[in-house]
This record gives structure tokens, sequence and C-alpha cells, in this order.
């Protein structure tokens, strides 16, 4: 799931009180958000104000994404208009450091020095908990590039955000558990930009999450490029699965919801499954994403399992939890795909009857095995086909908001609705659900009726006692 460009907190400019401002801008996938708060979290520890606007900040960091070529690409015009904005602050007697962080920072490295020259220092995700000696090095007119696999670990390292941090965040909170990949499939950077597979220990997200609790957060989601691959250090000495994590964070009061993703189809294990069944803070929704439908293709993809295979086991889930809803990422035109790969894409689609999807053309990504193969698809067909996918999803979407017309569902209420007089929220399934209602309720979940489909969210009443403590 990825969203196209996410800024973090909102809050108003600082007048010029010598405190330094720092702007954070993340791309890609929600660990980028979550990386994006640590840093900011660091920095506001080492003296920082964070700021909403680009042209008033001293500091300004793009938090990178490298998944397709448009992606990182969108990376170096970003920086052409930060050109711009420094000269003037430099005119008007200030200045302004950028740093690149993120993925497009791990991937090329001191060639973003090269390529934009405005840049003053280049920083990877596993090393960002040293940005201010790193933003000191740079002020000595040095530019530091740090795209280290260090041996320290940096969730030990990092501060905790501020109670006033979490509260701005709102009540979902995300935190991320497992970093990097070992799947190697054969379209991704993952694997190059995160590096390995590892895990945080039990403890310290037991830690996270409590403190996240106590200041208001309702519901978390836990974050990894592969989190059902979790395998933490437990208490008890052993390597602790998500199932088994997901049992532990359940008894943490009050959070009232849990989530996790991405997950890869391979790693959804018996113990994950039942905690579906026995969990009901764990909400009845999972991006599970497939890809392709074409076993062919799903062979070169390096995906490791059939479309029947996952077929199974999304009947697995629904046994557990039969109101559960799912949502899944594809990819068209991989080389190779044929109309009748694309078919058998379509099909699955079909039989599954996603509540979401996200899907994307294929892009080739220097350094991946794709981007050598021989048989690549054209740019129109790849267009054509990815029209057709998304007619599809967008009418199952539609009609799964369609028939949640008259049911009441538990709302997270997270921040102000699109009119006045409105709040809005997240329905189990993560449906945008609006609703006419006082904004003290912003932190709370409540029973609301569905009564009416827009465009963008669902709109309903409420239909019941708001709580902020009980299971949704
Ligand atoms: N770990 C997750 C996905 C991470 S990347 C998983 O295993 O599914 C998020 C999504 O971006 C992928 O699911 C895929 O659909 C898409 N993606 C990744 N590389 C891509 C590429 N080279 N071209 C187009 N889409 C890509
Ligand atoms: Fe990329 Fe595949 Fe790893 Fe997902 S599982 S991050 S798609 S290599
Ligand atoms: Fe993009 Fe890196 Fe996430 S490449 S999708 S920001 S892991």
């Amino acid at each position: 799931m990825i969203s196209d460009e996410t800024q973090t907190e909102q809050r108003p400019p600082q007048g010029d009180t010598g405190t330094k401002t720092v702007f954070i801008k993340s791309y890609g996938c929600q660990m980028n958000v979550y990386d994006s708060q640590r840093m900011a979290d660091t920095l506001t520890a080492a003296g920082y104000v964070e700021t909403s606007e680009a042209h008033n900040a001293d500091l300004v960091i793009l938090n990178t994404c490298h998944i397709r070529e448009k992606a990182a690409e969108k990376v170096y015009s970003e920086l052409g208009r930060l050109r711009v904005a420094r000269d003037e602050r430099r005119r008007a007697g200030g200045d302004m450091q950028i740093a690149v962080a993120g993925c497009v920072a791990q991937a090329e490295g001191a060639e973003i020095l090269r390529r934009a020259p405005v840049v003053d220092l280049v920083v990877g995700p596993q090393t960002y908990h040293r940005l201010p000696d790193l933003l000191a090095k740079a002020g000595q007119r040095q530019k530091p590039v740090d795209t280290e696999f260090p041996v320290e670990d940096k969730f030990t390292v990092l501060p905790a955000p501020k109670r006033a941090a979490t509260l701005a965040r709102g009540p979902s909170a995300f935190v991320t558990v497992q970093e990097g990949c070992d799947k190697f499939c054969t379209f991704c950077v993952v694997p190059y930009t995160r590096g390995a597979e590892t895990s945080r220990p039990v403890a310290g997200i037991v830690a996270e999450v409590e403190r996240l609790a106590a200041a208001g957060v309702r519901e978390i989601s836990l974050l990894g490029q592969n989190v059902n691959a979790y395998h933490g250090e437990g208490p008890d000495g052993r390597d602790w699965t998500l199932g088994m994590l997901l049992h532990r964070l359940a008894r943490i009061e009050p959070v009232t919801r849990l989530r996790y993703t991405t997950s890869h189809p391979l790693d959804m294990d018996d113990s994950l499954i039942e905690a579906h069944r026995d969990l009901p803070a764990l909400m009845p929704f999972l991006h599970l994403p497939v890809q392709s439908g074409s076993d062919r293709i799903l062979d070169v993809m390096n995906r490791k399992h059939t479309a029947a295979d996952y077929l199974r086991l999304i009947g697995r889930i629904r046994a557990a939890r039969p109101d559960m809803a799912f949502s899944s990422d594809f990819i068209v035109g991989f080389p190779g795909e044929t109309e009748e790969d694309f078919a058998a894409t379509l099909r699955l689609i079909e039989e599954v009857s996603y509540v979401s999807a996200y899907s994307f053309k294929y892009s080739p990504r220097p350094g991946t095995p794709g981007a050598g193969m021989d048989d690549q698809v054209e740019e129109s067909v790849k267009a054509r086909r990815l029209a057709r996918l998304q007619a599809l999803t967008e009418g199952q979407q539609k009609a799964f908001n369609q028939a949640s017309i008259g049911r009441t569902m538990a709302v997270l209420f997270d921040r102000k609705g699109r009119r006045p007089g409105q709040i809005a929220g997240r329905s189990p399934f993560l449906q945008a659900v609006q609703v006419e209602a006082d904004e003290a309720l912003i932190g709370a979940v409540a029973p609301v009726e569905i009564t009416a489909m827009g465009a963008w969210s669902l709109h309903g009443i409420l239909a019941g006692t708001p709580t902020r403590e009980a299971v949704a």
C-alpha cells in the first residue's frame, strides 16, 4: 500500500526565535512515514521544531522511495524546486540544509550529490538516528553520505516522541516491527534498499505500544516490508511469530485495534490465522499482495506460490474470520505477460473480490533481474491492462461500499471531516466514514450506521455510545 506523498505533522511555522525548523516530506510506503516521524523525534530532541512549509525550513528532508521509476524521479524534480527556495533564503540572509533520506538515498548514495549538488547530506533508512551528528558534519562543509547497515540497532537509540507529538499524529499509529526482505521477487528493489530481513525484539515493541497507548493512541498498525515473516526475540529468549506478538499486544490497555502490513502469502502461518480467529482487536482486513494470477508469471516473479495456493490461503483465513476483507497489489505488464496471463489475473480478482487494490504498470528497476529480461511489455499494452484491471477492482470496491449501507460498524474517529461539523474515521475494513458529530469524539470508537456512499467516503450517523476504551 503506497500513498503518493505524505507530509509529517502540520504545525504553524515558527517565528524567528533562534530555534531551527525542519520540514520532512515522505514518499512511498508507510514504513517511510514511520521513519519520518522517528527522524522528527530525533531532531526535536536535538532542538529542532517542525514546520509544515518547506520554504520556512532551515532543514528539509526528503524521505524517498525507489520502488518505481516515477517515485525515484519525483525526488529530483522536488530538489530542483528546493534549490530555488534555498537561493531565496540565502538572498534574504538565511540558509537551508537539504538532506535526502530513504530508499533512493540507499540505492544511489553519493550519486545523488553528483546529480543534485544542492543536496548537503545523504542518509539511508538504517542510519537516520545519526542525523544530528551528520548535520553537524554537513555544517563543516563536508557532504556526508551514510548508507551503512550498522551494527547498532537504531531502535534502541532513537528517542521516544514527546507526548504532544504523539497526540498531534492522531489516534492511529504505525510501529515498525520488521525490516528488510529476503524474498527477492525479480521486480523489486526492496531487498537491496532495505537489506536482509530483521525483526525487533518483542520487549522494545511492547514498550513502544504501551507508550503510544498511554498518550491516547487507539489503533496500532505493525509495519514491515514482510511483516508476517516477523521472528523477533521474545522475553523467553525464543523467536516469536507475528501471531504471538499480536496476542501479547492485544493485552495492552486501552489499544482497541491492531493491524499489520505488508504480508507475503508464504508467511501466513497457522498462529497468525488463529490470531484472526481469536483476537477481536485484530481488524478483519488484510492486505495480502498477490501481484499476478498467472502461475507462469508468479514463477518468473519468484513469488514461490501458485494462484491456487493463494486462493486456498484466502479460504483458510476466511474460515477463521468469516467477515475478513482483502486488498492486494497487482503488477501488470511484467516481462513476458501475455493476454492469457493477464486474463488469469482478472479471474483471480473475480474469485477473491477485493475491497481495495493497488495496481501498477511494471517498472524495470536497475539491478533487479526483471529489468534484464528480454520480453519487456510495451507501455501502451501496460496502460490498457492497468485500466481494465482498475475498472474491475474499482467496481468491487464500490460494490463492497454499497453493501455497507444499512450496516452498523465501529468507526475510530481520527480527524476532522470534509465539511464543518463533520468528523471522519475508519471502519474495521479501512473505509473512510464521515459523520456529523462533535470534534471531541476524535480519538474515540463509536458504532455508526452507514447511510450513504459518496465519491470518496461513506456517510453515517452515530448509532450508540462512543467509547475510548472498548474493543471495536
Ligand atoms: N513487500 C510487499 C510489497 C512491497 S512493494 C510484498 O511482498 O507484496 C509494494 C508494491 O509495489 C508491490 O506489492 C508491487 O505491487 C509494487 N512494485 C514493486 N516493485 C515494482 C516494480 N518494479 N514495478 C511496478 N510495481 C512494483
Ligand atoms: Fe519486494 Fe517481494 Fe520482498 Fe515484497 S516480498 S518487498 S515484493 S522482494
Ligand atoms: Fe519505497 Fe522503500 Fe517503501 S522503495 S515502498 S520507501 S521500502
